[in-house]
């Protein structure tokens, strides 16, 4: 029953302790603020509160961000469908890849890379940062940052529907280490950096 219980809440906040994949939750698709309430709440926040965040929290958000809601499309659009955008993880313990159509967090690295991210002020308390990666094989890096627009609004809605989270888009990052740190080719650009924390 004890380890039984310790499984459970080790699953809840995965990020901190699993150097290897992790499987999201599917994405819960109900709840939030009304429409209106969410444009009216969404604003940029700096100041995060130290705080873990729960894995079905983590899996909507991402899913939210650039998940799939129809087989073959995500909930934000690019130009021709060319989807160039991938999003990446970056926490206090690692740095992850978002596979949204297996919906799965694939381990990349373990250590605290966030200096990279830039603004430590920022991160620094945040959950986790969500980096925005554009693959320039599919797409010009003028689609792509304007591709990196809806996503980042998608989380500002994310963050402004819930009760506790807030956000802030973030163009200003370490541009030699942070592609470093995620391992990306060199088809691979980074367009916006987007911590996400809780404000209580
Ligand atoms: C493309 C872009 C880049 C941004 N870069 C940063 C940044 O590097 N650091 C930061 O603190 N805020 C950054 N911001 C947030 C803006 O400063 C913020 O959206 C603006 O002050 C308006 O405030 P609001 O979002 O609360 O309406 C950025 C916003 C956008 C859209």
């Amino acid at each position: 029953m004890k380890k039984i219980f310790l499984t459970l809440v080790l699953s809840l906040f995965v990020l901190t302790i699993q150097a290897q994949d992790i499987n999201l939750l599917p994405p819960t698709k109900t709840g939030g603020k009304p429409f209106f309430e969410t444009i009216n709440a969404r604003h940029s926040e700096r100041t995060f509160v130290k705080r873990e965040m729960p894995l079905q929290t983590l899996s909507d958000l991402l899913w939210v961000a650039n998940g799939f809601n129809r087989p073959d499309r995500r909930t934000a659009p690019t130009g021709s469908n060319k989807q160039e955008m991938e999003l990446y993880v970056v926490c206090d313990t690692g740095v992850f890849f978002y596979d949204a159509k297996q919906n799965l967090l694939k381990f990349i690295a373990q250590g605290d890379f966030r200096i990279a991210l830039g603004q430590l002020h920022i991160s620094t308390n945040a959950a986790v940062s969500i980096v925005m990666v554009a693959d320039l094989d599919k797409s010009s890096i003028e689609n792509a940052r304007i591709s990196s627009g809806y996503i980042s609004q998608n989380i500002y809605l994310f963050a402004a529907a819930s009760e506790d989270l807030g956000t802030v888009a973030r163009g200003s990052f370490n541009r030699d280490d942070l592609p470093k740190v995620l391992q990306l080719k060199n088809n691979q650009a980074v367009v916006l950096v987007q911590p996400v924390g809780y404000l209580k």
